[in-house]
């Protein structure tokens, strides 16, 4: 089945700003959209967002350039090809555009043209996109992690730390697990209203607190799940995300809350006595991206009870991935597209992830669309986890509710383990 064509055009992310959607149509005139979600608390090794950079039209942030690749240079090479071979289209690609970071045409144009294709010849062969991208072997739902509160880059850095999230650790399916969110965001809520501290919502939908100290948020946390009728630790833990990129500058992490400022060993210090003290029981970026040995000291005094997941430190990245992986700097690497570029490297770097015996997790952006490939994409590589933000936005909601819709379609040969996942790779939660 070959593609026909390649349409592209600027729709609005989540934050209201551009993005790309790319349009593919098949000879039989069958069509895949792919839609392209844009970070805020990007890393310096993810591949290139290409923004027209005109200050006079959407702040600098429109993406005729990266629409006109599309229809351009990439339809070129594209038309003709075989919808079904989705390798092969991602290596053109990626030649196509020659060089490391996807920079000269866009990661945006290429993936956008890289989730198109997948989804066309999803619908082609007239299975629903998990079938089609996991060649029928995705059978498990994930475990969510789910924000309550946000803060760092996504609310104007009121709080340092970027997401306080909860995943349900004694749920018995994926069902059970958005009752118990359900009832946690709802209870913090409530308590968050009574105590007057509500600034707004985070760009990922959870509250915006106004706290005087990162851990004050800590015990709202474990309030509005002892609120909601669970124990801290037992049923619910709780899940960071530091995004500890942003709070590092030269040579130093700072706390700008509290006024506080440390050297790697200092914060690798804090972070392990947050482990000690608090039910936490996974935390992604806490050590800047290229903090190698900071991350090595961390993974050293934790990492056999807490995940620790890369997300600014791999980027999606099979070769960062694989330097983690032999220095040892965490257990997990979360899995964003368009850090990479192509729905085959985001794959590849899933693979790669699970042969180390480490934990994938499929993530959204913060500035995210209505599309739920990613769903499609977690239950497609039995990922085992995912993490879209939190409990309302129907950005957010769209994702949540399209596992749900996939669950009914695979029946009695969908799989739910939940937390059992961290056990399955050698992560003993205490
Ligand atoms: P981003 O945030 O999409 O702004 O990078 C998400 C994350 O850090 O995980
Ligand atoms: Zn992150």
């Amino acid at each position: 089945m070959k593609i026909t064509s390649l349409d592209a055009l600027q729709i609005f992310d989540s934050r209201g700003n551009p993005t790309v959607e790319v349009i593919a149509t098949l000879e039989d005139g069958t069509t895949g959209h792919g839609l392209v979600p844009s970070g805020a608390s990007t890393g310096h090794h993810e591949a290139l967002e290409l923004r027209d950079g005109d200050k006079s039209r959407f702040n600098g942030k429109s993406v005729f350039k990266a629409l006109s690749h599309v229809t351009g240079e990439i339809a070129s090479e594209v038309i003709g090809r075989d919808v079904f071979d989705q390798t092969g289209l991602d290596a053109a690609l990626i030649a196509l555009d020659g060089t490391p970071g996807k920079s000269r045409l866009g990661a945006n144009a290429i993936l956008g043209t890289s989730m198109a294709v997948a989804q066309a010849a999803a619908n082609a062969k007239r299975l629903p996109l998990f079938e089609s991208l996991g060649q029928g072997e995705g059978t498990l739902l994930p475990l969510p992690e789910i924000q309550i509160f946000g803060g760092g880059k996504h609310a104007q850095g009121r709080i340092d730390i970027q997401d306080f999230m909860i995943m349900a650790l004694t749920a018995k399916s994926y069902d059970e697990t958005l009752e118990v969110t359900s009832n946690v965001f709802h209870a913090a809520a409530e308590i968050m209203r009574k105590r007057g501290l509500l600034a707004g919502v985070a760009d990922e939908g959870g509250y915006w607190p106004m706290f005087d100290r990162n851990e004050d948020v800590f015990d709202a946390l474990i309030a509005s799940i002892e609120l909601a009728g669970y124990t801290p630790g037992r049923e619910v833990g709780i899940s960071l995300d530091i995004a500890a990129t942003d709070l590092f500058h030269d040579g130093h992490y700072t706390l700008g809350l509290e006024k506080r400022r440390f050297n790697s060993e200092q914060f690798a210090a804090l972070m392990i006595g947050w482990v000690e003290k608090y039910p936490i029981v996974s935390i992604e970026d806490p050590m800047a991206e290229d903090d190698w040995d900071g991350w090595k000291s961390v993974r050293q005094a934790i990492g056999h009870r807490c995940q620790l997941i890369g997300d600014d430190h791999f980027t999606t990245n099979i070769t960062r991935i694989e330097r983690g992986i032999a220095a040892n700097t965490a257990n997990a690497v979360l899995i964003k597209l368009n850090q990479i570029g192509t729905v085959t490297e985001t794959i590849a770097a899933i693979r790669r992830t699970q042969k180390a015996g480490w934990l994938p997790v499929v993530s959204a952006r913060s500035g995210e669309t209505e599309d739920s490939f990613i769903a499609h994409l977690a239950v497609a590589t039995n990922a085992g986890q995912l993490k879209v933000g939190s409990f309302s936005r129907s950005e957010r909601m769209a994702k949540w509710n399209e596992v749900l819709r996939i669950q009914r379609q695979l029946g009695n040969r969908a799989r739910f383990i939940g937390a059992g996942i961290f056990s399955n790779s050698g992560i003993q939660l205490s």
